[in-house]
């Protein structure tokens, strides 16, 4: 059993530079997250984080009470915090990815281009979205082959 918990929050304002931001995180996460067991995923959106942590409860409870406390968010909405059979993002200790909008068609399959309000989002629809990121993100980085490339 793993504890899965998903948020939503709001980027502080001021921090412009997406790129450098989602960067940093990133880098501290995944030294911390992998030494208690945590993984999970990072997407930001505009103006909005949607993180998925797991691992063991108590585990899960450091990560995200420090996380809580961080100044380069705000507004933080738990969206779902429950038990799981298994992992969902199993193998990263945090994957990360600015959803832009290039990435639109993603959010068209999943009915979310609309939807994808921080606000009204359930934890369901932000779960879809952060394991199809998640997947399109494993086989970009296992790909062995150059992309077959077809003129329509
Ligand atoms: C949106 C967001 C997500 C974060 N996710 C994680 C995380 O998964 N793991 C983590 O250790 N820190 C995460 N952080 C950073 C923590 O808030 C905190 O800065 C960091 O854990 C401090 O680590 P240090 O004491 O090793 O420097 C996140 C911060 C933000 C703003």
């Amino acid at each position: 059993m793993v504890r899965q918990l998903i948020y939503t929050s709001r980027v502080a304002p001021g921090l412009q530079d997406e790129e450098a931001l989602l960067r940093s995180i990133l880098a501290v996460s995944v030294r911390n997250n992998a030494a208690v067991g945590v993984t999970g995923m990072l997407l930001r959106h505009r103006d909005h984080f949607f993180q998925a942590l797991e691992g063991s409860a108590p585990a899960v409870e450091v990560i995200y009470r420090r996380v809580r406390r961080d100044p380069r968010h705000r507004d933080l909405r738990l969206l779902q915090d429950a038990p799981r059979a298994s992992r969902s993002f199993a193998g990263w200790a945090m994957c990360g990815y600015n959803l832009g909008p290039a990435d639109n068609e993603i959010l068209d399959i999943l009915n979310l281009r609309r939807d994808l309000d921080p606000r009204q989002i359930s934890g369901s629809s932000a779960l879809s979205l952060l394991r199809t990121v998640h997947a399109i993100q494993k086989r970009v980085l296992s790909a062995t082959s150059a992309p077959v490339v077809i003129d329509a």
